[in-house]
């Protein structure tokens, strides 16, 4: 074959990997409103910087007629590119390859990216869509699972690892995004699931559909498995680019600086007038974050579940933060099992990435009652303690209003290596509110007094008392436990300042094969 000639079959074949499963079976992805493996890179990742790999392989079963059905690149695009300039590997799965469906060598291809990615210190985006397992391939499928388990498992806090979902995620295959760091499910193309619900109506009666089993909704709502939901494809893949930008590309580097002109020392007069005169009163903690941050920007994850605490990312002079804050606006902020486990995860992201800790703190404990102690309370807001506790990045608390018993605690106190611990004049630290503290030290005072009107009186006079007495933040400044009390409207500088100074902290856990967090 003349030189040319080569140069042409490669081409060709170039240009018929380029094709997946065929014209018409792209004309139906895109009739779904979804875009293909290819297009979808293309958006994720900098124009031209994709270079593919393993574009040739095919699978090598021969049962059930496959010998005969060959697609190259067999189902799954792989390969590394740049966003922001930066490096990362990507898989992209290919839904017009028999549905997406893994084989072994598909399950190879991503390992291998997933090797380099280790090797090089790069992130790993996923782009999920798939029919499962390659039925027609039985358990070398489920091998090639099992192999990307063992990787997303050794990768963990090592690299970012970022899925996002385009389409199908069911049976077994749920467990590679759920193994990563963050996931991004498109509204109505994509769902997850254990056990579809032709499965769920057979086993246990219950008629259910696709989408309220595991729809981007539900899992953004109700389970919290999706952190992220998009309104379709694009938004998706452009949340991946956002979400990187706020972090390193491995766990020995710093997270990237964006240089800001926002002043770092302007005064935001709003906030001294931000937390209302009723403590019983609430406010959106959504203001005061992006009153503080860089350009009012703020990256909030797990937006639409558990509202009751916020997390996400923010920059203060450019440094990238992690900002958890007690959500006054629903349930009063208090902490319950989900708000406890989703903070608890994402302090750990950050702890595991070098992004320093910025936590809010308005508080009135934790949510009393049998539902919360049956479902485990106790062990999940021990997952908060623990990740603040465990915890070495720089850690700066500001208390804003309440912080009342063990959520106080909880909530990066002094004693959980809180680094600098400031307080606004309105906040209220103690062990219990002054309702609870005067039931129970009064109680047998109260108790005695027959007369309904002097007994209320009695329980106001009480309760006042303590307010004035504990209600503050000077009886835990005067142990030192806050630092200083700030001026509301002073709180971006001083936070500016704080992460300055604790810009080359250094703080070591002792050595141990790992931790036993409470699961
Ligand atoms: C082989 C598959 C496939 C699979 C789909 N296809 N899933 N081929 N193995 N798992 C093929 C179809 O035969 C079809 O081929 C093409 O992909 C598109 O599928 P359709 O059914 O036409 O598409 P759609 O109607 O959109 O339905 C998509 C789907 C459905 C909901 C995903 O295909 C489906 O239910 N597939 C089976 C899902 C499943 O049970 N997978 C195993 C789960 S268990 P043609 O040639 O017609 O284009 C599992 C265990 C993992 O995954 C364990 C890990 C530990």
């Amino acid at each position: 074959m003349a030189t040319q000639d080569k140069i042409n079959e490669l081409i060709q074949k170039r240009a018929e990997a380029r094709l997946g499963g065929g014209e018409k079976r792209i004309d139906s992805q895109h009739a779904k409103g979804k875009l293909t493996a290819r297009e979808r890179i293309e958006i994720l990742l900098d124009e031209d910087s994709f270079e593919e790999f393993d574009m040739f392989v095919t699978h090598r079963t021969k049962s059930f007629g496959l010998d005969k059905e060959q697609y190259l690149s067999d189902g799954v695009v792989t390969g590394h590119g740049t966003i922001d300039g930066r490096i990362v590997y990507v898989f992209s799965q290919d839904f017009t390859v028999f549905g997406g469906s893994l084989s072994e060598t598909y399950a190879l291809k991503i390992c291998k990216i997933m090797d380099m990615a280790m090797r090089m210190g790069a992130p790993v985006i996923g782009l999920n869509d798939s029919g499962g397992a390659r039925i027609q391939e039985g358990v070398r499928s489920l091998a090639g699972y099992a192999e990307i388990f063992q990787r997303n498992i050794m990768a963990s806090g090592l690299i970012p690892q970022i899925s996002s979902i385009l389409g199908p995620c069911a049976g077994g295959a749920v467990y590679s995004p759920a193994l990563t760091d963050f996931t991004i499910m498109t509204e109505q193309t994509s769902y997850m699931f254990v056990t579809g619900p032709k499965v769920v109506q057979a086993v246990t009666g219950e008629v259910v559909t696709t989408e309220q089993l595991g729809g981007a909704t539900i899992h953004s709502t109700k389970s919290g498995v999706s952190h992220f939901l998009a309104e379709n494809d694009e938004v998706n893949l452009m949340l991946i680019r956002k979400l990187l930008s706020y972090m390193p590309s491995n766990n020995l580097e710093d997270p990237p600086m964006v240089p800001t002109s926002d002043p770092i020392d302007r005064l935001d007069d709003i906030l001294n007038t931000i937390i209302p005169e009723n403590p019983n009163q609430a406010y959106d903690v959504l203001d005061i974050i992006t009153t503080i941050t860089d350009n009012g920007e703020f990256l909030e994850v797990h937006r639409n579940y558990a509202k009751n605490i916020v997390v996400g990312f923010a920059r203060f002079n450019g440094k990238s933060v992690g900002i958890v804050a007690n959500q006054p606006k629903y349930y009063a902020g208090v902490l319950d099992c989900e708000a406890s486990r989703k903070a608890a995860r994402f302090v750990r992201y950050c702890d595991a990435f070098n992004i320093p800790l910025v936590t809010l703190v308005d508080v009135p404990g934790f949510l009393p009652g049998t539902g919360q102690e049956y479902a485990g309370i106790i062990l999940h807001g021990a997952k908060l303690l623990f990740a603040y506790g465990e915890a070495t990045v720089p850690k700066v608390t500001i208390t804003l209003r309440k912080s009342y018993g063990g959520a106080h605690d909880v909530m990066s106190c002094k004693q959980l290596r809180g680094d600098l611990n400031y307080a606004w004049p309105s906040a209220e630290i103690a062990v219990m509110g002054a309702k609870g503290a005067v039931e129970v030290l009064e109680g047998s005072n109260i108790r005695k007094i027959e007369d309904a009107d002097e007994k209320s009186q009695y329980i106001l006079e009480k309760e006042n008392e303590y307010t004035a007495k504990f209600a503050n933040p000077y009886v835990a400044a005067k142990y030192g436990f806050i630092d200083d009390v700030i001026e509301p409207r002073n709180t971006r500088f001083r936070i500016v300042r704080a992460l300055e100074l604790l810009a080359n902290k250094k703080e070591t856990n002792p050595p141990k094969k790992h931790a036993n967090i409470p699961l």
